[in-house]
């Protein structure tokens, strides 16, 4: 017998199912999930997933794609197609299709709804639980990792969100001790009070941008001082320029940051020199 799995309100052989290569959860990790046990072909603890669920739904702003009895009926029936009476019935709603931006669609998309079930192995499982199963530590890195380009980006997303929702093009985000990071989909830089050029180190809490390594070599060059150096938010406002650095937005001057106008609230020189000097060089010695 095939699996069957429901995709938006049908039941496909699951070998053949899919969404679109724009679904946001599969891009940008934004959507949520849900698992029941499954026992004697029914939903175990199922007021307790339903509840989670619309928890987190409500914390992504995505909205519940059918009441809990549509819901209900959607997972009972995947369950009965593939003849689960013992295993888990999985849930997966993401915020839909829409043309790859960190920032929420601008017009309503529908959320995609997948649910696929599974039988286990009731006989397996309850020998296990006979003998009982070992655990290893590890440190709770939970999502400390920023240097790594995962599609894991629902925090960049919703950061997105609230920057488009205060007219703002990115958002900055600032770490326990006050210290700039980086941008939800970019690099942070200033020009401090003494001219210096100064970019966050790279350690775990950043992506190592090509860009801003490219600038810092461009800027070098130029004859800036660059420092791999943290800076608090208030150096940022108080300093002569800010700008950020990516493969999207290039070398792009920052005018203002939360209610403050960066020096006179126009484009600094210096970002404005290295942004074409960055594109130059870059045009120059592409493949
Ligand atoms: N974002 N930091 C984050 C979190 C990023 O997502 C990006 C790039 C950067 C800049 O890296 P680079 O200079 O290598 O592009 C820094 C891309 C452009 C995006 O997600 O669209």
């Amino acid at each position: 017998m095939s699996r069957l799995a429901y995709v938006n309100g049908r039941f496909l052989r699951q070998a053949e199912a899919g969404v679109s290569i724009e679904d946001r959860g599969y891009q940008l990790g934004d959507g949520v999930y849900e698992v029941w046990a499954v026992m004697d072909g029914k939903l175990a603890d199922a007021e307790g997933h339903f509840a989670r669920l619309e928890r987190s739904l409500g914390e992504i702003s995505i909205p519940m794609p059918m009441s809990r009895a549509a819901l209900t009926v959607a997972l009972r029936e995947t369950v009965r197609r593939n003849r689960v009476r013992y295993g888990i019935v999985y849930l997966q709603v993401t915020r839909g299709v829409a043309r790859r931006d960190h920032a929420f669609p601008g017009v309503a998309v529908a959320p995609t709804v997948v649910i696929t079930a599974r039988s286990g192995d009731a006989a397996a499982a309850e020998a296990r639980a006979a003998v009982g199963v070992s655990v290893i530590t590890r440190p709770d890195d939970r999502w400390a990792r920023c240097d790594i380009k995962t599609v894991n980006l629902l925090p960049n997303v919703l950061a997105k969100q609230a920057a488009k929702g205060e007219g703002a093009f990115e958002a900055w985000l600032v770490d326990k001790d006050g210290l700039v990071t980086e941008g939800a989909s970019s690099n942070a830089w200033i020009v401090d009070a003494n001219g210096v050029l100064r970019t966050r180190d790279t350690g775990a809490n950043i992506l190592r941008g090509v860009t801003r390594l490219s600038l810092i070599d461009v800027a070098r060059e130029a004859g800036y001082t660059v420092e791999e150096r943290p800076f608090t938010v208030a150096e940022a406002k108080a300093a002569r320029e800010a700008f950020l650095t990516g493969a999207g937005a290039l070398v792009m001057p920052i005018v203002r940051i939360d209610d403050s106008p960066v020096a006179n609230g126009h484009p600094g020189e210096v970002a404005t020199a290295l942004r074409s000097a960055y594109i130059r060089r870059a045009v120059e010695s592409a493949i």
